[in-house]
């Protein structure tokens, strides 16, 4: 680390250390213990919050959005991440969202299976769950893994056992009345076996899901719906979660990019962070929230780093299935990316629009997308 000091470090540096005089003890020697000139900040910026456009709509009882909740709580001298986890735990309990935690659309058999991984940067931990059934808010049980754990990941029946045994409540069935009408359409229209013919797969399942898309009957975001965050606050520090449920209707069993590091959230305290949402598939071939965060590390922009995995995620997308008439790919993904001095991007394959929340207040603003029209075209 550069410890040149310039006049702003050092006019930083002097109002952060009355803010270190009330830290608790042990936290007071860590700001306050030499290490080179007197200065305890390397330099302020301004907090900020940025997330899936789903970040700016569930609300909670006191009517504040995800990004809202989160920011509030950043300037508020919260950690990061756990002012990140509160604002996106209250997308996962809202049972009208069919993305994210309760109430999301289910796997072929019925069952909502749940992903999440979290990053905290000046800690340097992670956490992840996959495929938890039967907790709300699987956010925590990833924090959870990162600080009770000496892993990364947890899977499945065991992630569900761990949960158990650190007071999760553990309920038996995450659907609720819309996600299960909608599972029993899917149903009613796809082959009972889910296991088609390769040569014809792609004109089952995925096909009939794409399809309820295009009627309406599921949000076309909701399809692989997920909600990523990211944030920074005063001091530089950067912190990421991710949370879904998932490709609605997936074979069960089906883990995306939302809890594998380097795929659905990355963050590096020195260079950013970067997380995704859309078609997990696509981004873990590709590990591109690794890529972004390596990008910025080079020197690139948030918005130039998000653009050239997208690049990079169009080049290795060959396969025609998923190719639209246009010849490029005919889904959907974004990445949500911001950098040690918080400047921020959001980045699409198509056209899109993702929350924003700072001392201006919360918004959506639109995405830079990579292509023009949308994936169907
Ligand atoms: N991006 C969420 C998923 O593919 O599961």
């Amino acid at each position: 680390m550069d410890r040149k000091m310039n006049r702003r470090d050092f006019v930083v540096g002097g109002a952060m250390a009355g803010v270190a005089a009330t830290l608790p003890g042990s936290l007071q020697a860590l700001e306050l213990a030499p290490r080179g000139p007197a200065v305890i900040v390397r330099s302020a910026v301004k907090p900020l919050v940025i997330s899936a456009a789903n970040g700016m709509r569930s609300r909670d009882a006191a009517g504040k959005s995800a990004v809202e909740k989160a920011y509030e709580m950043i300037v508020g001298g919260s950690d990061v991440l756990d002012a990140l986890i509160a604002g996106v735990n209250i997308i996962e309990l809202d049972p009208k969202d069919t993305s994210v935690g309760y109430g999301g659309l289910p796997n072929a058999d019925g069952v909502v299976q749940l992903d999440s991984s979290c990053m905290h940067g000046p800690l340097k931990r992670a956490g992840g769950v996959a495929a938890i059934e039967g907790v709300k808010t699987p956010s925590q049980v990833a924090r959870a893994v990162m600080n009770e754990t000496d892993n990364h990941l947890l899977v499945g029946a065991g992630a569900q056992d761990f949960a158990r045994r650190l007071g999760f409540e553990i309920l038996p069935d995450l659907n609720t009345p819309e996600s299960r009408r909608l599972w029993l359409e899917w149903k009613r229209r796809t082959d009972s076996e889910h296991y088609p013919d390769p040569k014809t797969r792609a004109t089952v399942g995925m096909q009939v899901g794409l399809q309820m898309v295009r009627e309406g009957l599921i949000e076309a975001e909701h399809y692989y719906g997920t909600i990523n965050c990211d944030g920074i606050n005063a001091r530089g520090d950067i912190c990421g979660v991710t949370t879904t449920s998932g490709l609605a209707f997936k074979i069960p069993g089906r883990t995306g990019d939302s809890p594998i590091l380097g795929a659905g959230l990355y963050v590096d305290n020195d260079i950013g962070a970067a997380g995704s949402t859309g078609r997990g598939e696509a981004n873990l071939y590709n590990l591109a929230s690794f890529l972004i965060v390596e990008n910025m590390r080079r020197g690139m922009t948030p918005k130039d780093a998000g653009l050239d995995a997208l690049r990079r995620i169009k080049a290795n997308t060959i396969e025609k299935r998923l190719l639209n008439s246009r010849g490029n790919p005919n889904f959907y993904l974004n990445f949500y990316a911001l950098n040690k001095r918080g400047e921020y991007a959001g980045l699409s394959m198509y056209p899109a629009r993702f929350a924003v929340c700072d001392e201006r207040g919360s918004r959506l603003e639109d995405t830079v997308p990579l292509l023009t029209g949308s994936a169907t075209d």
